[in-house]
């Protein structure tokens, strides 16, 4: 019986996921997602191309990989089709690598709708969400109204759809908020079938059929620790747990199977959407990190949110997810830049602390840091010999505070710009 291997980003999301998925598919075989869904934005650099996936797992390019859509994750029938075409018209027919499980849920276009309302009512105390549709389909899930997609090959589907769609507008009329146009409503369908064209099955028992084979799996995070659901700054988080717990539940297979865990985190921090951020610059240094690290939503297009890497945030993710192996990116974005800082305790309450307090509101945290020499260009290093001594010891403090080894160093948006370090 072999094992599933987890990555999962470990700060804000936007780590850099899609791109080294991309680069260890190849190992695996199998790349599964486990929750989240179109909120995120996977990109994949490759051949001069660049792809930006919301639903579909990172492995899709990989000819000889097998692809999972879990149980875990919400589906917008709409994205899902526009992202097929996408794939399709560069890399042929993926219906032979793709399966979906029949216990996703579906993100209805009045989830859409409710979403945006939500977010107007809340006014000055938005989430910043994308948007998707995300919160209302995972509070429909637990409230037990969902529809999943095994429903659309059921007879009962339209009916189901019609008692969804009364529910949400009942909600809608309570926020004077439009109804869905008919447009919506026909674009939904075509998207429909397009998922009903894929393989819908109970993706469970499928994993379990993979690992008795002794192939193993690489299960895919989106978001990242610090939007979890429970361990997240919230309320200003995901509606998902996007921590290693996420992935047995979200893919049905037994928690004891969990084998390596990858966590990814980027040489700073970034962030999009509202909420603390601790080690947030609003100066001309935070401009810089956006404008080297093109830090511009993937999915939105907002401009990304800014700061230093946060060791104290770093290791609460590592111990709620049990990190095995640490897994850097854009380390090239902080070339030029003369000196860089790593966060490493918080004064709260006039105390300094290694624990992530239970708020992490700007007014009652003051990080305090330590400062590192820069290091020149990192985009043309191949091996770990060559990377710069200054770099180094960044890295080897971080590895340090951590207690755990970083295995590759990403040094650029290509699929090839990785460094192995082991
Ligand atoms: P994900 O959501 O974790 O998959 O990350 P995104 O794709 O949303 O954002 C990461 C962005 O950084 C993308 O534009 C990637 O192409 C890019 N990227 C990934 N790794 C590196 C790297 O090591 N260096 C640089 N400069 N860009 C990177
Ligand atoms: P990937 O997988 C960065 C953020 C949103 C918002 C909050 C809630 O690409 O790393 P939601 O749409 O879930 O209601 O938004 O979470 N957010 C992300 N930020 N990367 C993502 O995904 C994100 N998915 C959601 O900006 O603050
Ligand atoms: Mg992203």
């Amino acid at each position: 019986m072999e094992k599933v291997d987890v990555l999962l980003g470990l700060q804000w999301g936007d780590e850099g996921k899609g791109k080294v998925v991309d680069y260890l598919a190849t190992g695996y075989g199998v790349i599964a997602r486990f929750q989240g869904g179109p909120n995120a934005g996977h990109t994949l650099e490759f051949d001069g191309k660049k792809f930006v996936l919301h639903t579909i797992p990172s492995g899709i390019f990989r000819k000889d990989v097998v692809n999972i859509i879990g149980n875990g994750v919400v589906i917008d029938p709409i994205v899902f089709s526009k992202e097929v075409d996408e794939i399709t018209a560069y890399a042929g027919d993926i219906r032979d690598r793709l399966y979906v499980s029949s216990r996703a849920h579906l993100i209805l276009p009045t989830h859409k709708l409710l979403d945006a309302a939500y977010e107007k009512d809340k006014g000055l105390s938005k989430i910043g969400s994308t948007l998707r549709g995300i919160g209302p389909t995972y509070t429909d899930k637990i409230s037990r109204a969902g529809v999943r997609v095994g429903d659309i090959l059921q007879s009962g589907f339209k009916e189901k759809m019609k008692v969804a769609i009364a529910k949400h507008n009942k909600i809608l009329d309570q926020y004077n908020a439009e109804h869905l146009s008919d447009s919506q409503m026909m674009e939904f369908y075509a998207g429909l079938d397009v998922l009903r064209s894929f393989k819908i099955v109970e993706t469970e028992y499928m994993t379990d059929a993979i690992l008795s084979k002794g192939q193993r799996i690489l299960a895919e995070g989106a978001q990242g620790s610090m939007l979890d659901i429970d361990f997240g700054s919230y309320p200003f988080v995901t509606s998902s747990n996007t921590v290693c717990a996420g992935a047995p539940a979200g893919l049905g297979y037994a928690p004891a199977r969990t084998g390596t865990v990858y966590g990814l985190f980027k040489a700073y921090c970034t962030r999009v959407g509202s909420g603390p951020f601790p080690t947030e610059l609003h100066d001309e240094t935070g401009e810089a990190l956006r404008k080297a690290g093109n830090e511009f939503g993937s999915t939105t297009g907002r401009p990304r949110r800014c700061g230093w890497l946060d060791l104290v945030a770093l290791k609460y993710a590592v111990m709620i997810s049990g990190v095995d192996k640490l897994i850097m990116t854009k380390a090239d974005v902080l070339s030029g830049f003369s000196k860089v800082k790593i966060a490493t305790s918080y004064r709260v309450g006039g105390k300094s602390t290694q624990e992530l307090p239970f708020s992490l509101s700007a007014d009652e945290i003051y990080p305090e840091y330590t400062e590192f020499e820069g290091w020149g260009e990192l985009k043309d290093v191949k091996t770990k010999e060559d990377l710069p001594a200054t770099f180094n010891e960044f890295l080897s403090f971080t590895e340090k505070y951590l207690n755990i080894p970083v295995m590759l160093v990403s040094v650029g948006p290509e699929r090839a710009a990785i460094i192995e370090m082991e």
